[in-house]
Protein backbone atom coordinates (compact mmCIF):
# COMPACT_ATOMS: atom_id res chain seq x y z
CA UNK A 1 0.00 0.00 0.00
CA UNK A 2 0.84 3.50 -0.77
CA UNK A 3 2.26 5.55 2.20
CA UNK A 4 5.58 7.37 2.66
CA UNK A 5 5.79 7.18 5.90
CA UNK A 6 4.12 4.17 7.67
CA UNK A 7 1.26 6.43 9.66
CA UNK A 8 -1.86 6.85 8.28
CA UNK A 9 -2.81 10.32 8.40
CA UNK A 10 -6.06 9.80 6.92
CA UNK A 11 -7.39 7.81 9.84
CA UNK A 12 -10.78 8.55 11.00
CA UNK A 13 -10.97 7.09 14.67
CA UNK A 14 -11.09 3.75 13.06
CA UNK A 15 -14.27 4.13 10.93
CA UNK A 16 -13.20 2.72 6.99
CA UNK A 17 -10.98 0.07 8.76
CA UNK A 18 -10.23 -2.27 6.54
CA UNK A 19 -11.16 -0.24 2.99
CA UNK A 20 -8.05 1.63 2.55
CA UNK A 21 -8.97 2.01 -0.78
CA UNK A 22 -11.74 4.29 0.61
CA UNK A 23 -10.71 8.12 -0.48
CA UNK A 24 -10.42 10.60 2.18
CA UNK A 25 -13.21 12.79 2.55
CA UNK A 26 -12.39 16.61 3.77
CA UNK A 27 -12.78 16.98 7.56
CA UNK A 28 -14.89 19.53 8.38
CA UNK A 29 -12.61 21.53 10.50
CA UNK A 30 -11.10 24.20 8.31
CA UNK A 31 -6.94 24.18 8.36
CA UNK A 32 -5.99 27.27 6.58
CA UNK A 33 -8.05 30.61 6.54
CA UNK A 34 -6.85 33.88 4.61
CA UNK A 35 -9.07 36.59 5.93
CA UNK A 36 -9.57 39.73 4.45
CA UNK A 37 -6.08 39.37 2.66
CA UNK A 38 -4.82 42.76 0.76
CA UNK A 39 -1.44 42.85 -0.86
CA UNK A 40 0.26 45.91 -2.06
CA UNK A 41 3.39 46.00 -3.84
CA UNK A 42 5.85 49.21 -3.96
CA UNK A 43 6.76 49.74 -7.73
CA UNK A 44 8.32 53.30 -9.57
CA UNK A 45 5.11 53.68 -10.78
CA UNK A 46 3.22 53.62 -7.12
CA UNK A 47 1.80 51.05 -4.63
CA UNK A 48 0.07 47.75 -6.50
CA UNK A 49 -2.66 46.42 -5.10
CA UNK A 50 -1.92 42.40 -6.05
CA UNK A 51 -4.44 40.89 -3.19
CA UNK A 52 -7.53 42.90 -2.60
CA UNK A 53 -9.51 41.49 0.21
CA UNK A 54 -8.84 37.78 -0.30
CA UNK A 55 -11.47 35.66 2.23
CA UNK A 56 -10.84 31.72 1.72
CA UNK A 57 -11.11 28.77 4.24
CA UNK A 58 -9.35 25.47 3.55
CA UNK A 59 -10.24 22.06 5.02
CA UNK A 60 -7.71 19.57 6.39
CA UNK A 61 -7.91 16.90 3.59
CA UNK A 62 -9.22 18.77 0.96
CA UNK A 63 -7.19 19.07 -2.85
CA UNK A 64 -7.89 22.68 -4.04
CA UNK A 65 -7.01 23.85 -6.94
CA UNK A 66 -6.16 27.91 -8.17
CA UNK A 67 -6.59 28.90 -11.76
CA UNK A 68 -6.50 32.61 -12.96
CA UNK A 69 -4.87 34.57 -15.72
CA UNK A 70 -1.34 35.47 -15.39
CA UNK A 71 -0.86 38.58 -12.84
CA UNK A 72 -4.41 37.40 -11.27
CA UNK A 73 -2.12 37.10 -8.18
CA UNK A 74 -2.27 33.40 -7.68
CA UNK A 75 1.31 33.14 -6.63
CA UNK A 76 1.20 36.32 -4.12
CA UNK A 77 -1.70 34.58 -2.48
CA UNK A 78 0.22 31.24 -2.43
CA UNK A 79 3.21 33.36 -0.69
CA UNK A 80 0.72 34.38 2.16
CA UNK A 81 0.14 30.88 2.98
CA UNK A 82 3.36 29.38 2.85
CA UNK A 83 4.92 32.69 5.05
CA UNK A 84 7.59 33.51 2.29
CA UNK A 85 5.97 36.85 1.99
CA UNK A 86 3.60 38.68 4.31
CA UNK A 87 -0.05 40.70 4.03
CA UNK A 88 -0.25 44.25 3.74
CA UNK A 89 -3.56 43.90 5.78
CA UNK A 90 -5.33 40.71 6.74
CA UNK A 91 -4.82 37.48 8.49
CA UNK A 92 -3.41 34.05 7.65
CA UNK A 93 -3.93 31.23 9.75
CA UNK A 94 -2.92 27.78 9.51
CA UNK A 95 -4.12 24.98 11.85
CA UNK A 96 -5.24 27.37 14.57
CA UNK A 97 -2.04 29.45 14.44
CA UNK A 98 -1.76 33.11 13.22
CA UNK A 99 1.27 33.03 10.89
CA UNK A 100 1.02 36.46 10.09
CA UNK A 101 2.39 37.06 13.67
CA UNK A 102 5.63 35.29 12.97
CA UNK A 103 8.91 36.86 12.77
CA UNK A 104 10.89 35.59 10.15
CA UNK A 105 13.09 33.03 12.27
CA UNK A 106 9.13 31.98 13.53
CA UNK A 107 8.39 31.36 10.49
CA UNK A 108 11.06 29.48 8.59
CA UNK A 109 11.15 26.95 11.65
CA UNK A 110 7.19 26.47 11.59
CA UNK A 111 7.09 26.18 7.62
CA UNK A 112 10.11 23.29 7.84
CA UNK A 113 7.72 21.02 10.02
CA UNK A 114 4.14 22.26 9.07
CA UNK A 115 4.32 22.56 5.34
CA UNK A 116 5.83 21.35 1.81
CA UNK A 117 6.58 24.05 -0.83
CA UNK A 118 6.80 22.79 -4.01
CA UNK A 119 7.79 25.66 -6.44
CA UNK A 120 7.52 25.84 -10.35
CA UNK A 121 10.92 26.20 -11.23
CA UNK A 122 12.06 23.71 -8.40
CA UNK A 123 14.58 25.76 -7.17
CA UNK A 124 16.97 22.93 -5.92
CA UNK A 125 20.02 23.90 -4.39
CA UNK A 126 22.65 22.93 -7.65
CA UNK A 127 25.61 22.45 -5.51
CA UNK A 128 24.03 19.86 -3.52
CA UNK A 129 23.13 16.42 -4.64
CA UNK A 130 19.76 15.15 -5.33
CA UNK A 131 19.93 13.34 -1.84
CA UNK A 132 21.71 16.20 -0.36
CA UNK A 133 18.63 18.65 -1.27
CA UNK A 134 16.13 16.67 0.45
CA UNK A 135 17.71 15.84 3.29
CA UNK A 136 18.21 19.73 3.79
CA UNK A 137 14.99 20.66 5.64
CA UNK A 138 15.31 17.30 7.46
CA UNK A 139 18.49 19.26 8.93
CA UNK A 140 16.26 22.48 9.54
CA UNK A 141 13.11 20.85 10.52
CA UNK A 142 14.94 18.06 13.46
CA UNK A 143 12.15 16.01 12.95
CA UNK A 144 14.22 12.77 12.29
CA UNK A 145 17.60 11.07 14.16
CA UNK A 146 20.85 12.33 11.81
CA UNK A 147 21.26 8.80 11.21
CA UNK A 148 17.84 7.68 10.00
CA UNK A 149 17.42 11.27 7.36
CA UNK A 150 19.67 9.70 4.60
CA UNK A 151 17.29 5.95 4.73
CA UNK A 152 14.16 8.40 4.57
CA UNK A 153 15.32 10.84 1.99
CA UNK A 154 16.00 7.83 -0.40
CA UNK A 155 12.35 6.09 0.54
CA UNK A 156 10.84 9.49 -0.49
CA UNK A 157 12.79 9.42 -3.49
CA UNK A 158 12.14 6.10 -4.00
CA UNK A 159 8.80 7.06 -3.98
CA UNK A 160 9.11 9.63 -6.89
CA UNK A 161 11.16 6.85 -8.47
CA UNK A 162 14.56 9.22 -8.62
CA UNK A 163 16.00 7.07 -6.06
CA UNK A 164 18.59 6.03 -8.95
CA UNK A 165 19.54 9.45 -9.41
CA UNK A 166 20.49 10.50 -5.51
CA UNK A 167 24.15 10.89 -6.15
CA UNK A 168 23.57 13.59 -8.83
CA UNK A 169 23.46 17.19 -9.00
CA UNK A 170 20.69 18.43 -10.22
CA UNK A 171 21.47 19.58 -13.59
CA UNK A 172 22.84 15.72 -14.19
CA UNK A 173 19.01 15.00 -14.34
CA UNK A 174 15.90 16.04 -16.67
CA UNK A 175 13.38 19.05 -15.67
CA UNK A 176 10.61 15.47 -14.64
CA UNK A 177 13.05 14.15 -12.40
CA UNK A 178 13.86 17.42 -10.57
CA UNK A 179 10.58 18.25 -10.48
CA UNK A 180 10.36 14.94 -8.71
CA UNK A 181 12.96 15.67 -6.26
CA UNK A 182 11.58 18.80 -5.71
CA UNK A 183 8.58 17.18 -4.56
CA UNK A 184 10.49 14.77 -2.31
CA UNK A 185 12.33 18.07 -0.86
CA UNK A 186 8.50 19.38 -0.08
CA UNK A 187 7.59 16.00 1.76
CA UNK A 188 11.04 15.61 3.77
CA UNK A 189 9.32 16.24 7.03
CA UNK A 190 6.02 14.66 6.33
CA UNK A 191 4.75 17.99 6.37
CA UNK A 192 0.38 17.85 6.92
CA UNK A 193 0.16 20.52 4.16
CA UNK A 194 1.39 20.99 0.43
CA UNK A 195 1.60 24.10 -1.46
CA UNK A 196 2.79 23.79 -4.85
CA UNK A 197 2.62 26.61 -7.25
CA UNK A 198 2.77 25.45 -11.33
CA UNK A 199 4.15 22.21 -9.78
CA UNK A 200 3.70 20.63 -13.81
CA UNK A 201 4.30 24.08 -15.33
CA UNK A 202 7.65 22.66 -17.15
CA UNK A 203 6.52 18.59 -17.22
CA UNK A 204 5.47 17.09 -20.00
CA UNK A 205 1.94 15.91 -20.00
CA UNK A 206 2.22 12.34 -19.38
CA UNK A 207 4.77 13.12 -16.41
CA UNK A 208 1.96 15.92 -15.33
CA UNK A 209 -0.54 13.50 -15.03
CA UNK A 210 1.97 11.02 -13.17
CA UNK A 211 2.87 13.77 -10.82
CA UNK A 212 -0.67 14.71 -10.13
CA UNK A 213 -1.55 11.11 -9.46
CA UNK A 214 0.69 11.25 -6.40
CA UNK A 215 -0.98 14.47 -5.14
CA UNK A 216 -4.00 12.49 -5.16
CA UNK A 217 -2.67 9.79 -3.21
CA UNK A 218 -0.99 11.53 -0.76
CA UNK A 219 -4.17 13.44 -0.32
CA UNK A 220 -5.74 9.96 -0.01
CA UNK A 221 -3.36 9.82 3.20
CA UNK A 222 -5.05 12.66 4.58
CA UNK A 223 -2.55 15.52 3.44
CA UNK A 224 -4.35 18.86 2.34
CA UNK A 225 -3.26 20.09 -0.67
CA UNK A 226 -3.28 23.64 -2.58
CA UNK A 227 -2.28 23.61 -6.19
CA UNK A 228 -1.97 26.04 -8.46
CA UNK A 229 -2.23 25.16 -12.30
CA UNK A 230 -2.65 26.52 -16.08
CA UNK A 231 -3.19 23.15 -16.69
CA UNK A 232 -7.44 22.83 -17.55
CA UNK A 233 -6.84 18.92 -17.74
CA UNK A 234 -5.86 18.40 -14.05
CA UNK A 235 -7.91 21.47 -12.66
CA UNK A 236 -11.03 19.41 -13.90
CA UNK A 237 -10.01 16.58 -11.95
CA UNK A 238 -10.10 18.51 -8.73
CA UNK A 239 -13.38 19.05 -6.54
CA UNK A 240 -12.99 22.15 -5.79
CA UNK A 241 -11.20 24.96 -7.99
CA UNK A 242 -11.01 29.01 -7.06
CA UNK A 243 -10.17 31.31 -9.87
CA UNK A 244 -8.51 34.65 -8.71
CA UNK A 245 -8.86 37.70 -11.17
CA UNK A 246 -7.50 41.03 -10.54
CA UNK A 247 -6.53 40.11 -7.07
CA UNK A 248 -9.55 38.55 -6.03
CA UNK A 249 -11.76 35.45 -5.61
CA UNK A 250 -13.78 35.53 -8.28
CA UNK A 251 -15.53 32.34 -8.13
CA UNK A 252 -15.49 28.33 -7.06
CA UNK A 253 -16.13 25.48 -8.98
CA UNK A 254 -17.34 22.21 -7.16
CA UNK A 255 -17.36 18.86 -9.00
CA UNK A 256 -17.55 15.38 -8.08
CA UNK A 257 -14.09 13.28 -7.74
CA UNK A 258 -13.16 11.45 -10.51
CA UNK A 259 -10.32 8.70 -11.14
CA UNK A 260 -7.10 10.53 -12.45
CA UNK A 261 -5.88 8.35 -15.23
CA UNK A 262 -2.67 9.64 -16.51
CA UNK A 263 -2.70 10.26 -20.14
CA UNK A 264 0.25 8.60 -22.57
CA UNK A 265 2.90 10.98 -24.32
CA UNK A 266 0.38 11.58 -27.31
CA UNK A 267 -2.14 12.18 -25.15
CA UNK A 268 -4.73 9.66 -26.08
CA UNK A 269 -5.06 6.95 -22.50
CA UNK A 270 -3.10 4.12 -21.83
CA UNK A 271 -4.05 0.64 -22.53
CA UNK A 272 -3.38 -0.43 -19.13
CA UNK A 273 -5.73 0.33 -16.54
CA UNK A 274 -2.98 -0.37 -13.90
CA UNK A 275 -2.09 2.29 -11.53
CA UNK A 276 1.68 0.79 -10.28
CA UNK A 277 2.09 -0.02 -14.23
CA UNK A 278 1.59 3.30 -14.74
CA UNK A 279 3.77 4.47 -12.03
CA UNK A 280 6.29 2.75 -13.06
CA UNK A 281 6.79 4.40 -16.48
CA UNK A 282 7.89 7.65 -14.76
CA UNK A 283 10.74 7.68 -14.69
N1 LIG B 1 7.53 41.85 -6.09
C1 LIG B 1 6.60 42.47 -6.82
N2 LIG B 1 6.63 43.82 -6.99
C2 LIG B 1 5.69 44.47 -7.68
N3 LIG B 1 4.66 43.86 -8.29
C3 LIG B 1 4.57 42.53 -8.19
C4 LIG B 1 5.52 41.77 -7.45
N4 LIG B 1 5.19 40.46 -7.51
C5 LIG B 1 4.06 40.41 -8.24
N5 LIG B 1 3.70 41.62 -8.65
C6 LIG B 1 2.50 41.96 -9.45
O1 LIG B 1 1.37 41.47 -8.76
C7 LIG B 1 0.44 40.89 -9.67
C8 LIG B 1 0.19 39.44 -9.29
O2 LIG B 1 1.39 38.70 -9.51
P1 LIG B 1 1.47 37.13 -9.29
O3 LIG B 1 2.88 36.74 -9.46
O4 LIG B 1 0.80 36.81 -8.01
O5 LIG B 1 0.57 36.61 -10.49
P2 LIG B 1 0.23 35.10 -10.91
O6 LIG B 1 -1.25 34.98 -10.93
O7 LIG B 1 0.99 34.16 -10.07
O8 LIG B 1 0.76 35.09 -12.42
P3 LIG B 1 1.45 33.86 -13.26
O9 LIG B 1 0.31 32.98 -13.70
O10 LIG B 1 2.09 34.57 -14.42
O11 LIG B 1 2.44 33.18 -12.39
C9 LIG B 1 1.03 41.09 -11.06
O12 LIG B 1 0.48 42.25 -11.62
C10 LIG B 1 2.51 41.28 -10.79
O13 LIG B 1 3.09 42.08 -11.77
MG1 LIG C 1 2.55 32.79 -10.45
Amino acid sequence: MFNIFGNNQSSNNGRNNGNQNTPNQPREDVLIELKGIQKEYKTDAGPFLALKGIDLKIKSGEFVGVIGKSGSGKSTMINMITGIDRPTAGEVWVNGTPIHKFSENQMAKWRGTNMGVVFQFFQLLPTLTVIENVMLPMDFGNKYNPRERREKALDILALMDVDSQADKLPTMISGGQQQRVAIARALANDPPIVVADEPTGNLDSKTAAQVFELFQKLVEQGKTFLMVTHDDDLAGQLSRVITITDGQLDHEDHRPVQKIVPHSQNGSKPESESEEAQLEEVS
